[in-house]
C-alpha cells in the first residue's frame, strides 16, 4: 500500500522524526511504500479562503508553494499518516496550515489514517484527537491507530517498538 507521512515538526531530526522513521520502518519491512514529506520545514501558507479552487480553480489551490508536492502525493496515497509534536495543544502552524489547504481537494483520497503524536506532557491530545476525529467522520475515512507519546516515553525504544509493529501489521 502507498503510505504517506506528513510530518509535521520543524525539527527534521527531532522526537516526531525519529518516531516516524520507526513507523516507516516497520511498514516498509511488510513491502508497503512509505514516502515521508517534512512540511514542517516546506514553506507552505494556510488557507487564503478566496475559493478559487472551488471555482474557477477546478480543485487546485491559487497559492504557488510547497503544497505542489503535496498534493500528488495525497491524490496517490492510500493511507495517510498525520505526524506532529504538540503546539500549544494543537498540531504544528506547519501541518495545520497543511490540513487547511485539503480544502481544495476536500477529500484526500487515503480511506486509511493514523496519528503520531509527540508533546511534552501527558494528556494534552484531546483537541487534536477531536479534531482528527472530524475530519475521518467528514471524509468517512477509518482511523488505524493513534499514537501519542509524552516527555516520559519520547524516544525509548519501547515507543519505537510500538509504532515499528504498528507499521508492520499494515
Ligand atoms: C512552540 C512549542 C509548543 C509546545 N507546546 C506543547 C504543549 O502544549 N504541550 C506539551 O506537552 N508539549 C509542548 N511542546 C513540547 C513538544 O511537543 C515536544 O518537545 C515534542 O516532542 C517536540 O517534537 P520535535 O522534536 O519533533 O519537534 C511544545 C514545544 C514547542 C517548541
Amino acid at each position: 500500500m502507498k503510505i504517506v507521512v506528513l510530518n509535521g515538526s520543524p525539527r527534521p531530526k527531532g522526537n516526531t522524526a525519529a518516531l516516524v522513521a520507526a513507523f516507516q520502518e516497520g511498514a516498509e519491512s511488510k513491502g508497503h511504500q512509505v514516502s515521508v514529506l517534512q512540511v514542517g520545514t516546506m514553506k507552505i501558507g494556510g488557507c487564503k479562503g478566496c475559493e478559487y479552487c472551488h471555482t474557477k480553480g477546478n480543485g487546485a489551490c491559487i497559492q504557488k508553494d510547497d503544497m505542489a508536492e503535496v498534493y500528488p502525493a495525497l491524490a496517490e496515497a492510500e493511507m495517510l499518516v498525520l505526524a506532529s509534536p504538540v503546539y500549544y495543544f494543537g498540531l504544528t502552524g506547519q501541518l495545520q496550515s497543511v490540513v487547511s489547504r485539503f480544502y481544495a481537494v476536500m477529500s484526500p483520497a487515503a480511506k486509511k489514517w493514523a496519528l503520531l503524536l509527540t508533546s511534552g506532557s501527558p494528556n494534552v491530545y484531546g483537541a487534536i484527537e477531536a479534531q482528527y476525529r472530524g475530519i475521518l467522520n467528514f471524509i468517512q475515512a477509518e482511523d488505524l491507530g493513534v499514537f501519542a507519546y509524552d516527555g516520559k516515553k519520547v524516544g525509548t525504544e519501547e515507543a519505537f517498538a510500538e509504532v515499528r509493529a504498528f507499521g508492520a501489521s499494515l
